[in-house]
């Protein structure tokens, strides 16, 4: 057996702290959620990246009035700072086939996103994602790269479906592996 001096020891934990460290991500997990679906996904990938060891802060954006469908009529309470991060993760619901006015509003107010890798989702409560979820994802996406950042993955979950809960166990998984 090759013994290993306490200085090589050292060296040798101080190299695996570092590279540990390097890792590791600030992950933020920005959400918009009215009765809880999309917060209740959000709590899933918090629990299963922080078993990953990211460093992750999970914040909601409130609004004064939350059930305006007008978006520029929506008045921000509580809006995040995304530049802290080095991820994103934004989830929000679809209302009227369209993504929340919320986080409509929310991400058109931030500055940039440059630099930083993005996954969005959505909830819905209707079966199939064609009745509002792609098409709010989608707006999701495309509201991001206007902020200078490329979108990795975007989800849809039907809050209705039988097989929701292990629909939601997979794409916390899956989306979990990304970072
Ligand atoms: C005003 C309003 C409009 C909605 N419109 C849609 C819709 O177009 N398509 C859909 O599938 N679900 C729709 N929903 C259902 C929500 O998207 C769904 O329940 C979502 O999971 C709620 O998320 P939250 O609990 O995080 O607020 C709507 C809900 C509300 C309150």
């Amino acid at each position: 057996m090759v013994k290993c001096s306490g200085i090589r020891k050292a060296r040798l934990h101080f190299r695996l702290h570092r590279e540990r460290k390097e890792s590791i991500m600030k992950i933020g997990i920005i959400v918009h959620s009215h009765t809880g679906n999309t917060y209740s996904v959000a709590q899933r990938l918090k629990e299963e990246l922080l078993a990953a060891g990211h460093a992750l802060s999970l914040e909601k954006v409130i609004a004064v009035n939350d059930e305006q469908p007008d978006v520029s009529k929506i008045q921000l309470k509580e809006t995040p700072d995304a530049s802290e991060y080095d991820a994103l993760i934004f989830g929000a619901p679809v209302r009227g086939f369209s993504l929340s006015p919320v986080m409509k509003s929310y991400l058109s107010q931030i500055v940039s996103l440059k630099g930083k890798k993005i996954v969005c989702y959505v909830t819905e409560y209707f079966p199939y994602p064609w009745m509002g979820g792609n098409r709010a994802v989608d707006q999701m996406k495309k509201l991001c790269e206007t902020k200078g950042t490329e979108v990795f993955e975007t989800r849809v979950i039907n809050w209705s479906n039988r097989q929701r809960e292990k629909k939601i166990t997979n794409m916390v998984e899956e989306l979990s592996k990304l970072f």
